[in-house]
């Protein structure tokens, strides 16, 4: 009986991602994949081609009469509301009526016989503009008097004036940090089916088919239960797809519903690039007080974001970047005060630590400057600021929480060890010290991230699972897949839960049918989220079959357990199979809906108190650079990296989602720039210009480990820890490394106040800057 003594696919063991062979095989199905009834019509963006204008009048004949156009869209064929904002404040039109407010809006839209007729014809508009000044950046904005897109937030702990007023040394700079533009492989898309009477279908690549359901009904001006939405996959989302799927759902079921036809829209790589948000940037400054052992004493800065033309999710996004201010270090006395400024830009949105990083560069630059101005290590003064415990009273957030799961210490002591990082310091410092063109940096950078949506009626899941007759299982839950292998987490834990093999569980795709009002599949929380509810409905249908095996073999129910495909039934072992065909015959009921609500998260911003985060995760890398200093060049030559999952779900996929993460906030800090024209016009809108990283970038020695100690103290899913997320912020060790590279040039005597991107132009003109200053 070998199939008694485990099961294939329990909870914290390696498997792979369910769909990873299908992936490379290119068998996984996503929505550009679905079968297209006959009929089906293409849709097409048209969009502005200036910065910010009114429209005096849009002469649209020459694209309602280029071949192959069947219709055009305007405002006026909004049968609902034309809006899709995600924030209920009305400031994103799908189609504008008065006036544009970004170079590439979409304006319009053609549904034609094909894709192609309908991106010709997109061109032809005749738009009669009354151009207006526009403002790009945060601080042109302000200085042109633009206003907040919502409002900003206040948080404060001590006394900031009397922190100041007591510390020795005081410091104060401007950070500038770039933005990020997603790089999802599979693009935006939205294909529109409709039914009888207002009833619509849309798949699409969404990582909140609720919000695209209760979108698309607005615009429709039918009631949600019209609209369903599905999701099989997404080809990554790296929150690019939280909110901008909207627009895209409702241009295809508006076009579906007035037409009666199926309309698929999919821009290219341009359109997606330049009319979808991306991170936002960032203007930071600091104020910072600190004695002669590194300590901070008091720290006041400010976060101007360019959020674009409309709130989007910046509020939330602008929020978070305040919350991670700290990253894992206590502030005595602190304000801290976000800036959500309006531009004339594509409106940004989520992306990857949703404005956690752009807080944490900044507690990591101040970091370095109190290093560099007392020629300290950099890790040195990171130790010195940690936040601690209960006993030293060093353990309460900007926002009023305490941190009581504080592993970083242990966390950085470890890599330090294991990356043996004080001898390779010394030996960089000494070569360096030769004058060499190619200069080394190392650095050790840690990080701490707050787990749960702040908005606290968003840490809300639920599930359904059927089990068939046949003994097969059906699973449906809230999140959504898109690379990050959720459905196999949450698969393992109903495996789990069942104690069958995992491949007896069917993962079937995301749809509002199944689970309604579910949240984004966002701030890395799918997996606490729906792992959770999923096992509520498992333990549901088991209560059921423990009672009807209990009764029908006139035992107790102490003596009914779940074993590897089996039941044990007092001193009798049944198959799973037999057994649930035979509860199925005495009427059991086999299907469950499941729901989970994170307890004990609550959060006030206007007193800018609570508790917003659940828990906290913990990381750490230390990276080695090489820079050469003639042309600013550089390579990363080794990363290690220690990083806390808790007791992870499946190890494997943790280390995927580690170094995945890794590398793309590296990028984020190294190659990825985007860049406006003066005229307003994003020209990095295509892989030809705007850099990723490449397999040839990665760590030349890459060693990456989970902290395999770490139990979450909260009851989360099997004691895990999200994963998604915190690790984006490791890349910040790269940035660091070339910092350090760079600083070597004036013998580390000058903070060399790295603006990110850190590109090798910017690297090269830091080098000459300090070589001149030196
Ligand atoms: N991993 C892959 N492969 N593709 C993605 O799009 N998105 C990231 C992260 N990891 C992403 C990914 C982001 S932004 C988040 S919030 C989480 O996955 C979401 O999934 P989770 O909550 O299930 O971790
Ligand atoms: N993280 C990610 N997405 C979100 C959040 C958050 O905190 N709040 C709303 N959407
Ligand atoms: Mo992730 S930015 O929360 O989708």
């Amino acid at each position: 009986m070998k199939d008694l003594q485990t099961i294939k696919g329990a909870v914290h063991q390696d498997l792979k991602h369910d769909s990873a062979i299908k992936q490379v095989q290119g068998r996984a199905d996503y929505t550009d994949d679905i079968a297209e009834p006959i009929g089906t019509l293409h849709a097409y963006l048209g969009v502005s081609t200036v910065t910010h204008a009114n429209i005096r009048g849009m002469d649209l004949s020459r694209v309602r009469a280029a071949p192959g156009v069947v219709a055009v869209l305007t405002a006026e064929d909004v049968p609902g509301v034309n809006d899709v904002s995600p924030t209920g404040k009305h400031d994103e039109p799908v189609f504008p009526t008065e006036k544009v407010e970004f170079h590439g809006q979409p304006m319009f839209a053609v549904i034609a016989e094909t894709r192609d007729a309908a991106r010709r014809a997109a061109e032809l508009a005749d738009v009669d503009y009354d151009v207006l000044p526009h403002a790009l950046d945060p601080i042109a904005a302000e200085d042109a008097g633009m206003p907040l897109v919502t409002d900003p937030l206040k948080l404060e702990r001590g006394d900031v004036e009397a922190g100041f007023a007591a510390a020795a040394n005081r410091i104060s700079g401007r950070m500038v940090v770039g933005g990020q533009d997603h790089m999802y492989l599979e693009g935006h898309i939205a294909f529109a089916i409709p039914g009888e009477d207002d009833d619509v279908v849309v798949h699409c690549s969404t990582q909140h088919p609720s919000e695209a359901q209760h979108m698309v009904a607005h615009v429709l001006g039918v009631p949600s239960n019209a609209v369903v939405v599905n999701v099989r996959r997404m080809g990554g989302g790296f929150g690019g797809k939280e909110s901008q799927m909207n627009l895209f759902c409702a241009v295809a079921a508006i076009g579906a519903k007035k037409l009666n036809r199926p309309v698929k829209i999919r821009p290219d790589r341009d359109q997606d690039m330049t009319a979808t948000g991306k991170r936002h940037d960032f203007v930071i400054d600091y104020d910072l007080g600190f004695d002669h052992d590194g300590r901070i004493q008091a720290v006041e800065s400010q976060f101007a974001a360019r959020c674009g033309y409309s709130s989007d999710l910046s509020g939330p996004v602008t929020d978070r970047a305040l919350f991670h201010a700290d990253n894992a270090y206590f502030y005595p006395n602190v304000r801290l005060k976000s800036r959500p400024q309006k531009t004339n830009t594509v409106s940004n949105t989520a992306f990857r630590g949703f404005g956690g990083p752009q807080g944490v560069v900044a507690a990591e630059r101040m970091i370095e400057e109190v290093a560099y101005a007392l020629g300290k290590d950099p890790l040195e003064v990171r130790k010195a600021n940690f936040y601690g415990d209960a006993e030293d009273g060093r353990n309460v957030t900007p926002y009023h929480q305490t941190v009581e799961d504080n592993v970083i210490g242990r966390v950085v002591e470890e890599l330090e060890q294991s990356a043996d990082y004080q001898a390779r310091r010394k030996a960089i410092i000494e070569e360096n010290a030769k004058g060499g063109i190619i200069r080394r940096g190392l650095a050790l950078t840690p990080v701490k991230f707050g787990i749960s949506f702040t908005a606290t009626w968003y840490n809300q899941a639920g599930a359904l699972i059927h089990v068939y007759n046949d003994g097969s299982i059906h699973l449906n839950h809230g999140g959504t897949e898109m690379g990050q292998g959720l459905n196999t987490k949450v698969a393992q834990v109903v495996a789990e839960a069942f104690q069958v093999d995992f491949d007896r569980i069917k993962i079937t795709k995301t749809t509002t049918e199944k689970v309604p009002n579910t949240s984004a599949t966002a701030a890395s929380s799918g997996s606490d989220l729906n792992g959770m509810a999923a096992l509520d409905a498992a333990e549901q249908i088991k209560a059921r079959l423990v009672k009807f095996a209990a009764e029908s073999r006139g035992v107790s129910e102490e003596a009914v357990s779940f074993v590897p495909n089996h039941l044990r039934i007092g001193d009798e072992v049944v198959p799973f199979d037999s057994f649930i065909k035979e509860a199925y015959m005495a009427r059991v009921q086999l299907s469950s809906a499941g729901f989970y609500k994170t307890p004990k998260i609550h959060w006030d911003r206007a007193a800018g108190k609570g508790r917003p985060f659940y828990y906290y995760a913990y990381g750490a890398s230390c990276s080695e650079v090489s820079v050469d200093t003639l042309t600013g060049e550089y390579r990363v030559e080794r990363t290690d990296i220690l990083h806390d999952v808790g007791r992870s779900l499946n190890p494997i996929l943790d280390i995927g989602q580690v170094e995945g993460a890794f590398i793309q906030g590296m990028g984020w800090l190294t190659t990825e720039e985007l860049w406006w024209d003066e005229a307003g016009r994003l020209r990095t809108h295509a892989p030809s210009t705007y850099k990723i990283p490449l397999a040839s970038d990665r760590p030349r020695i890459f060693n990456v480990e989970l902290a395999d100690w770490s139990e979450n103290r909260e009851m989360t899913i099997k004691r895990s820890k999200a994963v998604g997320e915190p690790p984006f912020m490791l890349g910040i060790s790269v940035f660091e490394a070339l910092s350090m590279a760079v600083a070597s040039v004036a013998d580390y005597r000058q903070c060399p106040r790295l603006d990110a991107p850190a590109t090798p132009e910017c690297v090269l003109m830091a080098v000459e800057r300090l070589k001149a200053g030196a």
